[in-house]
């Protein structure tokens, strides 16, 4: 219940008038580092000298013509540079519908191209994310479309909570396509995805396993520990090696098990999400987590009283 407000609030322009105007908007600093790519890139280095990699994604509404993925596709191209300037362990994250899916497929193609095309003269790989249902094929069609035209650097996102998935999991295992695999963010209807969390988590742990055993280095993108472990112990009964897949967690969430995984020797990647519409995103993630409400009420009424700023003097 509770989830499927903060999800409708996500997408409600109100609520987004009214709540970007409070102190909400710097408590979504743990979730957001910032604005522009310079403190994508000061995140990135805090990340990569912990050990972590790093996936950089632009955050932004869908657009609606082809001008508006343009810019959006221009700021990818900035965060390529500043990667290689860098030289950060970090890859890119894209929104389809921020880069022109809503426009059609050829239009997401044309912008996606240049960007692939730098990614890969500096052998970096792309994810594209995944959106709501309403957009699940259209987006591995778009896949299969760039794929198809050698851009083997790309790769996907797949959600378990998605009835189709298994399906779609065992093509992309027969193309050798790295997949992210996630549970979902979206509110969905009960005839396309699993409504309970536990048909979830046993779809993620049943498609883990076909991942694992078939794909192509994938990314297990949960803050479940109970999932990790069930991984984690398939791997070792398999005899697959820690080299042979990824986990993956958002900025700002579960650090402590991401240090953990670290210290067990696991390749850990954190997403880092930068931009102006932080809105939906964080969200999304209060929605996922409805304790990271209290935590960022909590938060404010610390500031407003400056115990938190005392605090930080000792
Ligand atoms: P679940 O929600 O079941 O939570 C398990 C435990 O993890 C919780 O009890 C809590 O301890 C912790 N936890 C989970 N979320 C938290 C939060 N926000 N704050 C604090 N603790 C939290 N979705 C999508 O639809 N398309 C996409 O492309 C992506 N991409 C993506 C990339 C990466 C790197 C990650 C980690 C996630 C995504 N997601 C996504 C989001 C994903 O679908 C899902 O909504 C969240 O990861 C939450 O699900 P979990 O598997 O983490 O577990």
């Amino acid at each position: 219940m509770l989830r499927n407000t903060l999800i409708f609030l996500s997408e409600s322009k109100v609520a987004k008038a009214v709540v970007t105007r409070t102190p909400l908007r710097r408590m979504s600093k743990r979730f957001v580092p910032g604005e522009t790519v310079e403190s994508f890139v000061e995140a990135a280095k805090s990340a990569n000298a912990l050990g972590l990699k790093v996936t950089g994604n632009f955050l932004g509404e869908a657009e609606h013509d082809l001008p508006g993925a343009r810019e959006a596709a221009e700021v990818y191209l900035q965060i390529l540079d500043a990667i290689v300037e860098h030289e950060l362990d970090a890859n890119i994250s894209v929104k389809p519908t921020q880069a022109g899916l809503e426009v059609g497929i050829d239009a997401f193609c044309e912008i996606m191209t240049p960007i692939l095309r730098k990614a890969k003269e500096h052998d970096i790989f792309v994810r594209m994310d995944m959106e709501s249902s309403e957009w699940t094929q259209i987006t591995l069609d778009a896949f299969e479309r760039l794929w198809n035209d050698g851009w083997t650097n790309l790769g996907t996102v797949l959600q378990s909570y998605l009835r189709r998935t298994d399906g779609d999991v065992q093509r992309m295992n027969e193309l050798g396509v790295r997949v992210r695999l996630c549970k979902g963010a979206y509110a969905e209807p009960a005839d396309v995805a699993f409504q309970q969390k536990s048909e979830v988590d046993s779809s993620y742990v049943e498609l883990t396993k076909a991942l694992m055993r078939e794909g192509k280095y994938p990314a297990l993108a949960t803050h479940d520990d109970a999932i990790a472990d069930e991984a984690l112990s398939f791997a070792d009964a398999e005899g697959i090696g820690a080299e042979r897949f990824e986990f993956q967690m958002l900025h700002g969430v579960r650090r402590d098990l991401q240090r953990e995984l670290l210290d067990e020797g696991h390749n850990v990647r954190v997403y880092i999400p930068f931009g102006g519409s932080w809105y939906p995103y964080l969200m999304r993630r209060l929605a996922e987590r409805p304790a990271n409400v209290l935590f960022m009420v909590g938060s404010i009424l610390r500031e407003a009283t400056g115990r938190g700023k005392k605090k930080k003097k000792k």
